[in-house]
């Protein structure tokens, strides 16, 4: 069998979002390592965002086995956990599936920028560990550039809303005059800056905290809101009407106990966002009398529902997309034949330089001019002679003959000769 392109995910779409984090990479060096050495793969790719945790490969299709094993084991699960979770897709369906990313069209919130970054980022890291090699950096490079072409060319990227945006939206459709209302952000990473960001444009007051009081000054410097003290803030949310939290805390922040503690001294409700993954926010927080809660699974529902108002845009996406895929796979065939038409053309160009030593030595030429002119010549005929095969050659493999390659590799096996 052929090696091919595999890609291997766990994302949103099977998943719940808090269960992603048991498929992730913890240390992603040692993961590339342990999928080079054990899953027969040639090449691979690893990619990790909050939304999805996937590989893609380039080796035999019937490693997908190992892959899993090795997988598992990396992330120290029980092989049968990817039961439910795993997708997966192999040669073309793989190219479709990365142009499908790079496009934004495969994300929670579809033509968000953050997953073309991502994505640069992975391959980045995957050459700097010698882990990806001809097939999945000529892939990675062309994919980036079609979700670059895609976005361009169709808009996607403008006026999709963020996570951050529609959890703020949300407070707005629920909540009477949000202006008025006190509103607290835990957290001052990106997500918090998405929130930040809609909160700011349109021009409502909040407070802002995380366990460094200079981190949440500096964020209020660049995103907006008002710093305050984490410790004081965190152990008393009685004065809070909204509260979004969105940090990666191992642990629940906010409690079952601070939340009934801080319901008891108020008359009215509170509402709670929680776009954390894992969750930061007590799942039972829902169940106090006047709560209204909201976690990231639910927020990125309502996204979804957004979007499908803008399939116009992801229709045209999709076909730039289905343009492409032809031209990719035609790029991805031709990297099959390039080390046999290199070698190729080594060994004749080898062959070509003893004899013209030879001939030249018998010949006695010293003249520069002349011996150019006779090196020209025997360039030129090499040239004439086998340009046209090795040309037929890659146009054979591009349209899938994959037994011309069987045959032109035992045709020019030149090991074989005397
Ligand atoms: N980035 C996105 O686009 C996106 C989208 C959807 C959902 N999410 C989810 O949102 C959460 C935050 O992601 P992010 O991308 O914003 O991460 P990030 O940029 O790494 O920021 C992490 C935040 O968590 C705080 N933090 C870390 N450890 C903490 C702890 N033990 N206790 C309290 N606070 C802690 C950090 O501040 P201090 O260290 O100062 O406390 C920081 O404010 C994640 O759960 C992620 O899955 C992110």
């Amino acid at each position: 069998m052929t090696s091919e392109v595999i890609n291997a995910r766990v994302t949103f779409r099977k998943s719940p979002i808090h269960m992603l984090e048991r498929f992730t990479f913890r240390d992603i060096d040692s993961a590339y390592e342990s999928f080079l050495k054990h899953s027969g793969l040639q090449e691979c790719v690893l990619l990790q965002t909050c939304n999805r945790v996937e590989l893609f490969g380039f080796g035999n299709g019937e490693n997908l086995e190992r892959i899993k094993k090795t997988w598992a084991s990396v992330s120290g699960l029980e092989e049968n956990a990817f039961k439910e979770n795993l997708e997966i897709s192999q040669g073309v369906d793989a190219y479709q599936h990365l142009l499908k990313l790079t496009s934004g069209l495969d994300s929670l919130v579809v033509g968000e920028e953050q997953i073309l970054g991502q994505i640069k980022e992975s391959i980045n890291a995957a050459r700097q560990m010698r882990a990806s090699g001809n097939a999945l950096n000529t892939l990675f490079d062309k994919a980036i550039r079609v979700g670059a072409r895609v976005r361009q060319a169709t808009g996607i990227s403008k006026g999709s809303i963020s996570i951050g945006s529609m959890a703020v939206k949300l407070a707005e459709d629920n909540i009477d005059d949000l202006k008025s209302k006190k509103i607290l952000l835990i957290g001052t990473g990106e997500a918090a800056s998405l929130v930040a960001k809609s909160l700011k444009k349109r021009g409502i007051d909040f407070d802002v905290t995380s366990r460094t009081f200079e981190r949440s000054k500096s964020f209020a410097e660049t995103a907006g809101g008002n710093p305050v003290r984490f410790e004081n803030t965190i152990a008393n949310f009685k004065l809070v009407d909204v509260l979004f939290v969105a940090t990666i805390a191992p642990y629940f922040l906010v409690t079952y106990d601070r939340i009934k503690e801080a319901m008891e001294s108020r008359k009215n409700g509170m509402m709670i966002m929680d776009l954390s993954n894992p969750r930061t926010v007590d799942e039972n927080v829902a169940t106090i009398k006047k709560i209204k809660m909201m976690n990231l699974d639910q927020i990125a529902e309502m996204v979804d529902k957004n979007m499908r108002t803008r399939m116009g845009v992801v229709s045209a996406a999709e076909k730039i997309i289905n343009e492409e895929i032809p031209v990719m796979e035609a790029a991805m065939k031709r990297l099959e034949v390039e080390p046999i038409v290199k070698n190729v053309f080594k060994e004749i160009d080898q062959a070509r330089i003893k004899e013209l030593k030879k001939a030249l030595q018998m010949l006695g030429e010293k003249d520069e001019q002349k011996i150019r002119i006779i090196d020209q010549l025997t360039q030129a005929i090499v040239e004439d002679i086998i340009s046209v095969p090795m040309n037929n050659l890659r146009k054979a493999s591009e349209q899938g003959d994959s037994e011309i390659l069987k045959t032109v590799t035992k045709l020019f096996d030149y090991k074989t000769k005397e």
